[in-house]
């Protein structure tokens, strides 16, 4: 622990009610938050983007996929669309809370995103495109994760519970995948 750090981890109770007190416009902002805001918000913003990318990616490959029969590899697109949705929700939550504005804006969506949306001819196709999405995704949050370090200890647990579900989710493409080739 640096000097600094171990002495504000020291303050005295009284010293963070006062300041809690003055900055309570500030919402979950207080005066101990050592990250940029204005970075840390335009990465979760990012992030943001990325998740509404790939919930309209899988749920065109649920459709497609559903539309030819193949209903194991379409039930897996629904539900990481689902579970892209909600890490859309809980990022949305989070930056509401560092009282940013969570960017929702169709303009400018895919420049934001880091994943692409790919449509993907067959249903191989689909799925190589979903597991290259996923790996950009895990690549680029956990640099989110290492930046944020100790500075926002709350969007960091997030982002690395997000994480941990993208490695899911690209373990689970990569099972289709060899599925097909071994057909
Ligand atoms: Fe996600
Ligand atoms: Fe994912």
């Amino acid at each position: 622990m640096s000097e600094a750090r171990s002495a504000s981890f020291l303050s005295d109770i009284q010293t963070l009610r006062r300041r809690a007190r003055e900055h309570i416009a500030e919402g979950a902002v207080t005066p101990g938050y050592h990250a940029d805001r204005e970075v840390v918000l335009k990465l979760l913003n990012e992030a943001l983007a990325t998740e509404i990318i790939c919930t309209l990616r899988y749920k065109r490959h649920y459709y497609m996929a559903k539309g030819i029969h193949a209903e194991s590899v379409a039930s897996e697109f629904l539900q990481h669309a689902q579970e892209e949705q909600q890490h859309a929700d809980q990022l949305a939550e989070r930056i509401t809370q560092l009282g940013g504005a969570p960017d929702f804006s169709p303009d400018g969506l895919t420049t934001r995103s880091h994943a692409e949306y790919v449509e993907g001819d067959s249903l191989e196709d689909m799925i190589k495109e979903d597991l290259i999405a996923e790996r950009i995704a895990i690549d680029s949050y956990r640099e989110m994760v290492n930046y944020l370090g100790q500075d926002d200890s709350t969007s960091r647990r997030l982002l690395e519970e997000i994480l941990a579900k993208e490695e899911e989710h690209a373990d689970d493409l990569a099972s289709l995948l060899e599925g097909m080739a071994s057909h």
